[in-house]
C-alpha cells in the first residue's frame, strides 16, 4: 500500500479523495465533526501540493435515493470552515458530468461531490459508475479507512480504473491496528454496542476465539434477551437473528470466552423521553430498551477491572438523550480510568463511541481512538477488507 506523500507531483493533478464524512447529524446540525478533523492533514496536504481535490463521501444509509436530509451541504460548510478555503458542493447528477465540465475555472480546487449512497450503484459497486466516477479524476486516494469493509464503487471499484493510494489517516489507523492485534495481553475483553445490529451480529461469532469476555450491550442486545425469553416491549431488534445467537453461545463454551448481556436495563416510551430503571421481567410492550441498568453497569466495570487489553466499539445506549447515557458514560470513565493508572490497554472504535468520549470530553485518555466502527471488528476478525485490498 502507498501513501500519497509517494506521490512527488501533484501539481494540478485531479484527486479523487474518497473521504468519510458520515458524522452525526441532527436538524442540520453536526454533533461530532472527530471524523472531519482527521482528514484535515490530507486535505492539507494535498492543497499544499497544489492538487484539485474531488471529495467523494456518503453520509447515512440514503439506499440509493435522493434524501435531502442526508445532504451532505452541512458537512461542506463546516470543512470549509476548517480548511479556511472555498468548497463547492456539486449537486448535479453525476452521470451527467464529464472531466471537462467538472471544474468551473482553473483557480477551482476543492469540490465535493454530493452523497455517493444518493446512487443505488454505489451499494451495488456497479463497474460502469465506478469507471465514470473514474474518469473525473486522475489519482485516487482512500481516506476513509472506516468505510473499507464495503465493496461499494467508491471504495472497492474505483482504484482498479487509476493510480490509488492510501491517505495519511488510513494509514495511521491501519498501522495501529495492527500494533495492538500483534502485541496484545490477556485477559482481553471486547465491549460490542451500537444499533447497527446486522453489521455486528455476524462478526461476533469470528471474535470468540481472540476474546476472554465479549460484552453485548446496545441494540445486539436486545436481540439475545429476546432469544432468552425475555420480553423486549417496543425495542429495536433484528428478524432471524436466533440462529447465529445459538451459535455464538455454543461456540463461546467450547472456546471458553464469557458471554455477557444485561442484567436490567433502562427503558423509555420513546426516543426524546424520560428513563426508567427496569427489572428484565418488567418490560411493558410499548417501553424501548435504550440503555443497560445499574446491575450491568456493576458487572461490566468488574469485568474491565480484571482485563489486560480492552477493545469498545459501540455505546451501551441511545446515549444522544442524556436519560440513556449513563452507561455509555459510565464505561467510558471506568477505562479511561484504569488506562490512567497503567493497568490497561484500551482501544475505541467507532462513530458513535467517538462522539460518547467526546462528550464527556475523555477523547485523549484512551491508548488508542479508531473513527471506524464496522471496518475496525472485520479487521480485528482478520478479514480481508474490499478497501485495502483494492489498494494493494
Ligand atoms: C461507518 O459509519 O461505520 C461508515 O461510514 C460505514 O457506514 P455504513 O455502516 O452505513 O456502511
Amino acid at each position: 500500500m502507498r501513501n500519497i506523500q509517494n506521490l512527488l507531483d501533484l501539481n494540478k493533478k485531479k484527486i479523487l479523495l474518497r473521504l468519510d464524512l458520515n458524522v452525526p447529524i441532527k436538524n442540520g446540525k453536526i454533533l461530532d465533526s472527530t471524523r472531519i478533523n482527521k482528514i484535515l492533514p490530507t486535505i492539507n496536504f494535498l492543497l499544499k501540493s497544489n492538487a484539485k481535490i474531488i471529495i467523494l463521501s456518503h453520509v447515512g444509509r440514503p439506499n440509493g435515493k435522493i434524501v435531502n436530509e442526508l445532504s451532505l451541504k452541512p458537512i461542506c460548510e463546516n470543512l470549509k470552515e476548517k480548511i479556511n478555503s472555498e468548497i463547492r458542493l456539486v449537486t448535479k447528477n453525476l452521470k451527467e458530468i464529464n472531466s471537462n465540465n467538472l471544474f468551473i475555472n482553473s483557480d477551482e480546487k476543492i469540490l465535493m461531490l454530493e452523497n455517493i449512497r444518493f446512487y443505488k450503484e454505489e451499494e451495488e459497486n456497479n463497474y460502469e459508475f465506478a469507471k465514470h466516477i473514474a474518469s473525473l479524476g486522475e489519482i485516487y486516494v482512500n481516506e476513509a479507512f472506516s468505510c473499507s469493509h464495503r465493496a461499494h464503487s467508491s471504495i472497492h471499484e474505483i482504484p482498479k480504473f487509476l493510480p490509488s493510494y492510501s491517505g495519511l489517516q488510513l494509514e495511521t489507523e491501519i498501522n495501529a491496528l495492527k500494533k495492538i492485534t500483534s502485541e496484545i495481553k490477556r485477559p482481553i475483553t471486547c465491549i460490542i454496542g451500537g444499533s447497527k445490529i446486522s453489521t455486528k451480529i455476524n462478526i461476533i461469532k469470528n471474535l470468540i476465539h481472540k476474546f476472554d469476555s465479549i460484552v453485548i450491550v446496545g441494540g445486539m442486545a436486545n436481540n439475545i434477551l429476546e432469544y432468552k425469553g425475555i420480553k423486549i416491549g417496543n425495542s429495536i431488534r433484528e428478524k432471524n437473528c436466533n440462529k447465529i445467537i445459538e451459535e455464538i453461545f455454543n461456540i463461546s463454551q467450547k472456546a471458553n470466552c464469557k458471554i455477557i448481556y444485561p442484567e436490567d436495563v433502562v427503558v423509555g416510551n420513546d426516543l426524546n423521553g424520560s428513563s426508567k430503571v427496569k427489572e428484565l421481567n418488567n418490560i411493558l410492550k410499548d417501553e424501548m430498551i435504550l440503555d443497560i441498568g445499574p446491575k450491568t453497569i456493576k458487572k461490566i466495570k468488574d469485568i474491565i477491572l480484571n482485563s489486560n487489553t480492552i477493545l469498545w466499539n459501540g455505546p451501551a445506549g441511545y446515549f444522544e438523550n442524556i436519560n440513556f447515557a449513563n452507561g455509555s458514560f459510565e464505561i467510558a470513565k471506568e477505562i479511561a480510568k484504569e488506562t490512567k493508572n497503567g493497568n490497561l490497554y484500551s482501544v475505541l472504535g467507532g462513530g458513535d463511541t467517538v462522539s460518547v468520549i467526546n462528550k464527556i470530553k475523555l477523547f485523549n485518555n484512551f491508548n488508542f481512538v479508531s473513527t471506524a466502527g464496522g471496518a475496525f471488528l472485520e479487521y480485528l476478525e482478520g478479514k480481508d477488507l474490499p478497501g485495502i485490498s483494492a489498494l494493494n
